[in-house]
């Protein structure tokens, strides 16, 4: 039977391929998204995506894997650094959520070295860039999922 995992990508990742290559690489998230939803093929997961600029709507597609999916890989872009919502999101659908960042937030500018999600995450990855969602994949399979 296969598992579920939804795939969540925020502010400004849609824009990857145009964004600083040297920070975040050059692959699409439509390439990212593919090469996730193959991983998790192989490892017996079903993987949906989701994609918005909108903190609301992050929210509500988090809320929409309560007691449907088995975890969450969530790069939650710039609202990492300061949404409680997003934060709060978490802690309520009682989900191992996989926090991943494509460049390493704890060496770049200062306000990005908090994360005010990664106490209610399973773990963090960053700056692994896209191999970090596809680490994030295995962790999950491996330590967090039934
Ligand atoms: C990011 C890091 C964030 O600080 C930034 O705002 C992003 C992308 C990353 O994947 O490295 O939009 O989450």
């Amino acid at each position: 039977m296969y598992g579920k995992i939804m795939l969540i990508n925020g502010p400004n990742l849609n824009m990857l391929g145009v964004r600083p290559p040297e920070i975040y690489g050059t692959d699409t998230l439509a390439d990212i998204e593919k090469m996730v939803i193959d991983e998790g093929k192989t490892l017996g997961f079903e993987v949906e995506c989701f994609q918005s600029n909108s903190e609301g709507a992050l929210i509500d597609c988090i809320h929409s894997c309560f007691k449907r999916v088995d975890a969450i890989i969530l790069n939650a872009g710039a609202y990492t650094h300061y949404s409680y919502a997003i934060r709060d999101a978490i802690e309520t659908v009682m989900l191992p959520v996989a926090e991943v960042h494509l460049s390493d937030i704890h060496k770049r500018e200062e306000f990005r070295h908090t994360s005010v999600i990664e106490d209610v995450c399973a773990f963090q990855i960053c700056g692994h860039g896209k191999a970090g969602y596809i680490e994030a994949l295995h962790k999950l399979k491996d330590e967090f999922i039934k």
